[in-house]
């Protein structure tokens, strides 16, 4: 089953404004320059800059995404963005469930499927993250706690074209450290085990379960060669375009 990988950037909360138009531009060069990539590529910058961004990137194959969302329409919810603005700004995609956002805002399971099933209903695609903690991990317990992730935050109806799933160990997350790859293969096999089970297996072998966490382009190539890693979702690297496009490169896109 061959699935195209996706290399997102998700950009978290960097870049002013000039910053982040010049490193759109930077990327569109840089997959420009690779002709015709296997690969897809997705940036998701903050969203003060996804307007600006939007325009550099006109033309060029590299879908836009945010990196959260609300889970109503519209509203009553000060501060808060709803999935609707995202489309309306040129988003494909929506980052949901990451880590930081579950240790940051407390979000739960059941808030991330909410806001999934919010996103797919105008039309976002969503990568939901999963990922355990070093002391979850030192337990024996990533499967376990990846497992009851994906049961909870992925909406009943999600199918491979809306839905991309992103592993990130959050020990492994900006700090250079990252799993050995039989450990990657083995969360990402679970994670296709318990989606077949979820979803059905003709979902599960099309779904793309992306990696991240410290992802770099010198171990680009040794996880992204793996069977069950469809891409990779990449913090750090994604600030430098040179960075971002080698690991797709390295990644043999
Ligand atoms: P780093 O690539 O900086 O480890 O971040 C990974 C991540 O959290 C992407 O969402």
């Amino acid at each position: 089953m061959a699935r195209k990988k996706l290399i997102a950037g998700n950009w978290k909360m960097n870049g002013l404004l000039a910053d982040g138009v010049e490193l759109a531009k930077n990327v569109v060069l840089q997959v420009k320059a690779m002709g015709k990539p296997q690969c897809e590529f997705l940036v998701c910058p903050p969203f003060t800059l996804l307007t600006s961004v939007k325009k550099a990137l006109r033309g060029a194959k590299v879908a836009l995404g945010a990196q959260d969302c609300h889970m109503a329409e519209k509203g009553a919810h000060t501060g808060d963005i709803s999935p609707l603005m995202l489309k309306d700004l040129g988003c494909t995609y929506v980052i949901l469930g990451h880590s930081e956002r579950r240790a940051d805002h407390g979000e739960t399971d059941e808030l991330v499927r909410a806001k999934a099933e919010a996103a797919h209903k105008v039309g976002l695609k969503t990568v939901i993250c999963i990922g355990e903690t070093l002391a979850q991990r030192d337990a024996g317990k990533a499967v376990e706690v990846c497992r009851n992730q994906i049961l909870g935050s992925v909406p009943a109806d999600s199918n491979a074209t809306d839905t991309v799933i992103a592993y990130e160990p959050v020990w492994a997350i900006g700090t250079g450290k990252v799993p050995t790859t039989a450990d990657v293969e083995e969360v990402h096999a679970a994670v296709r085990k318990v989606l077949a089970q979820k979803l059905g297996k003709s979902v599960a072998n099309k779904m793309r379960i992306l990696y991240g966490g410290s992802v770099k382009p010198g171990n680009a190539k040794e996880l992204l060669s793996l069977p069950d890693v469809d891409g990779a979702l990449i913090g750090g690297a994604s600030l430098k375009a040179e960075d971002f496009v080698a690991i797709a490169k390295n990644g043999t896109c």
